[in-house]
């Protein structure tokens, strides 16, 4: 019987966590892989080597084969994530120090490295036709192309005084869309789904994964710290231009942005209490709604099954969570 989607989640999150301690042991030197895996083994939601599972099972897979898989998409993000904390000058991730500020940056940026090229490896050891793997592979090292794109384009909007919301759609789509879609898209290769499955899988999960940091965008003004684990406005002191900004410039709200400079937290509240009435957080979480309706919609190729009405879930799941 189908669990409750929470459920759901938290089994494929197990799987994966217990399959990282296999696959990526400290070895020598040991502080490199100490500060490797001091992200990986701080929690984290695990959502896209979910999605990655679940998007196989969806087409008739078997998901504990997919486990290495699942494993380096996980990597593949938390890479993401200790160059980003150095970019966006986060202090704190997962709700514990973030990589930089224990082994400072030249350590950050081996230990991202070490989980970038450590995900092509594990990935190589999924059990599956030669020709699926190559499959996989190549969009995995494609999409790889595409975030640094993204997170060029988020770097160069924080100089910029205006940016479109076309130009936002696309950065999110980068940075954040794309590896959803290769989660899901990469499932599908693995269990073997036609082209046509493929890349509706793909576009699911990059219309969801637009919501999702859309979602997101919205997580860092309204959060808490202590609950969402990530600094509360941290986009407001490094001059991000999300689409609740862009939204608040487009009808003259004076929103003040600290260009990267401290602020207390009552000039933060202020701010975000500004966002608050303009609409523009409003209108964010919006567009995060509608972003989600016509990902839901690609699905409608896969026939139904207890898979696909889980990921039907998660898709909601991403823009209703709060952390
Ligand atoms: C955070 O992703 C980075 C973004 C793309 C916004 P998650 O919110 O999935 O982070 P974890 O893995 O659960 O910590
Ligand atoms: C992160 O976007 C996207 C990637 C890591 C590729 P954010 O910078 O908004 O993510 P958080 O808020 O730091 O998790
Ligand atoms: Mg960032
Ligand atoms: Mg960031
Ligand atoms: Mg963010």
């Amino acid at each position: 019987m189908r669990m409750m989607m929470e459920e759901e989640l938290e089994k494929r999150a197990a799987l994966v966590t217990d399959a990282i301690e296999q696959l990526l042991p400290v070895v020598h030197p040991s502080g490199l892989y100490e500060a490797s895996r001091h992200l990986v083994d701080s929690g984290g939601k695990r959502l896209r080597p979910s999605m990655l599972l679940l998007a196989a099972e969806a087409v008739g897979g078997e998901a504990a084969a997919l486990a290495p898989a699942a494993v380096s998409i996980e990597l593949i993000h938390n890479f993401t994530l200790i160059h980003d904390d150095i970019m966006d000058n986060a202090d704190v991730r997962r709700g514990r120090p973030a990589v930089h500020k224990l082994w400072g940056e030249s350590g950050a940026i081996l230990a991202g490295d070490t989980l970038y090229s450590k995900a092509f490896q594990v990935l190589g050891l999924t059990p599956a036709d030669p020709k699926r793997l190559l499959g996989a592979m190549n969009m995995l090292s494609r999409t790889c192309t595409a975030i640094c794109e993204g997170q060029w384009l988020d770097m160069e909007f924080e100089a910029r005084d205006s940016v479109s919301e076309a130009e936002y759609m696309e950065m999110i789509e980068k940075k954040t869309g794309v590896l959803y879609g290769a989660s899901a898209g990469m499932g599908a290769i693995l269990a073997g789904a036609s082209t046509e499955v493929v890349l509706a899988m793909d576009l699911f999960g990059r219309l969801t994964g637009m919501g999702f940091q859309l979602q997101d965008d919205v997580i860092d003004l309204t959060t808490p710290e202590k609950v969402s684990g990530k600094r509360q406005g941290g986009d407001l002191i490094e001059g991000k231009k999300t689409l609740i900004i862009i939204h608040a410039l487009a009808n003259n709200v004076s929103v003040p942005v600290f260009g990267k400079k401290e602020a207390t937290s009552e000039q933060i509240q202020q701010s975000i209490s500004i966002l608050q009435k303009s609409g523009s957080i409003e209108y964010a979480r919006s567009r995060a709604e509608e972003m989600v309706a016509q990902g839901k919609k690609a699905l409608q190729v896969l026939p139904d099954s207890d898979a696909k009405t889980t990921m039907l879930e998660l898709a909601d799941f991403m823009i209703r969570r709060r952390y």
